[in-house]
């Protein structure tokens, strides 16, 4: 018989310190009224700078793993979605296999930019239908506030840390229906977080030459998004023969109202079954997509047997969509 993935159990993790518009008033030229006009964010949880994004990313997977009522030592493969990692080796994977003692999982990183938690849990899915893996836990694990220029208005204003996770099984029933993933690499130069290469160009773009920190074209973005959500969601539901109205829930990436609320009147979809954390967590990158349904999961939203489309974009630039019938 065909095997799906299945989600069994959702975890999360936010760090306590909460930052508030009002503070970054006193870092950069900005204000409340433009964040939330422009934005829509109110605040965000910002990780102590000694703590390892890694820590956020180890207390969401021990919450989905007692969720979905799963041993750490039966997880098979471990897949984390980051564009922040602690290090470029080892992979945050490992780190958190050490940090949950799942000592029977390979383990590896997966960069994605903000889509990446709908590519893993698309990887995992092909993953769980070969038959290679029957239990995978996946992470989307993000410090954005280490990459962050805390003097640059254009990004700071944006982004805050958090993790999400989820443990997906294998099952005779899906689970996960469709999933649309794509890419545009000729724009990759609109969102960038120089690593070991830094040409003219990067250093140009940024304060005072500063290197391992975000740089965003904000409304190249913005237009991309738009399309890109829009896009990836019709043709996700075309394929299955499904309308728009049959989805109990869209949770999308969680990076600007403007940016949501327009993608979800081109897609003629209802904002009361749009789930929003942007307000108050900002944009987590992979995180926001993972955060976002652990909360409207935990709060009673989300039922078993809901239709729910989850819908991200990103740095790449990428962008991803899946649907899934809730178990
Ligand atoms: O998750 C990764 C994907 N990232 C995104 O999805 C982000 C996509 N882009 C956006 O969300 C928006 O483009 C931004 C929120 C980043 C910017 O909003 P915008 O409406 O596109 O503003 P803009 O870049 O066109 O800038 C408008 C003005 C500029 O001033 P001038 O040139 O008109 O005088 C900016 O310098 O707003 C200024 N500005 C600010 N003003 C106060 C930019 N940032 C700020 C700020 N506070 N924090």
């Amino acid at each position: 018989m065909k095997k799906h993935g299945t989600i069994i159990g959702l975890g999360y993790c936010l760090p306590e310190n909460i930052v508030h518009n009002a503070d970054l008033e006193k870092l950069v030229d900005t204000s409340d009224k433009w964040i939330r006009e422009r934005t829509g964010i109110k605040r965000r949880r910002i990780l102590e700078k000694e703590k390892p994004s890694s820590d956020m990313g180890v207390k969401a997977a021990k919450d989905a793993l007692k969720n979905s009522k799963t041993k750490a030592e039966d997880i098979d493969l471990i897949i984390v979605s980051t564009e922040s990692p602690d290090y470029l080796t080892p992979s945050m994977a490992c780190v958190i296999q050490d940090g949950i003692d799942a000592n029977n999982a390979a383990a590896f990183d997966l960069n994605a930019a903000c889509s990446g938690f709908v590519y893993a849990l698309t990887v995992s899915d092909q993953f769980i239908q070969t038959g290679m893996y029957k239990n995978i836990l996946i992470i989307a694990c993000e410090g954005l506030s280490k990459v962050v220029d805390w003097k640059d208005r254009n990004t700071c204003v944006l982004f805050g840390d958090g993790a999400g996770a989820c443990v997906m099984t294998s099952s005779d029933k899906p689970g996960i229906i469709n999933y649309d993933l794509g890419a545009d690499g000729t724009k990759h130069k609109a969102i960038t977080i120089p690593c070991t290469h830094f040409d003219e160009d990067e250093l140009f773009k940024r304060n005072n030459k500063r290197t391992q920190v975000i740089f965003m074209e904000g409304r190249e973005v913005f237009k991309f998004a738009v399309n890109a959500m829009t896009a990836s969601v019709n043709k996700l539901l075309k394929e299955v023969n499904m309308n728009i109205d049959e989805i109990d829930w869209i949770v999308p990436h969680q990076a600007n109202m403007r940016i949501i609320t327009n993608s979800i009147k081109k897609l003629n979809f209802p904002m009361e079954k749009v789930v929003i954390t942007l307000d108050e967590y900002g944009n987590t990158s992979s995180a926001s997509i993972p955060i976002a349904l652990a909360e409207s999961y935990e709060v009673g939203k989300i039922k078993s047997g809901d239709y729910v489309v989850l819908v991200g974009f990103g740095g790449g630039l990428t962008w991803a969509s899946i649907l899934i019938k809730w178990a």
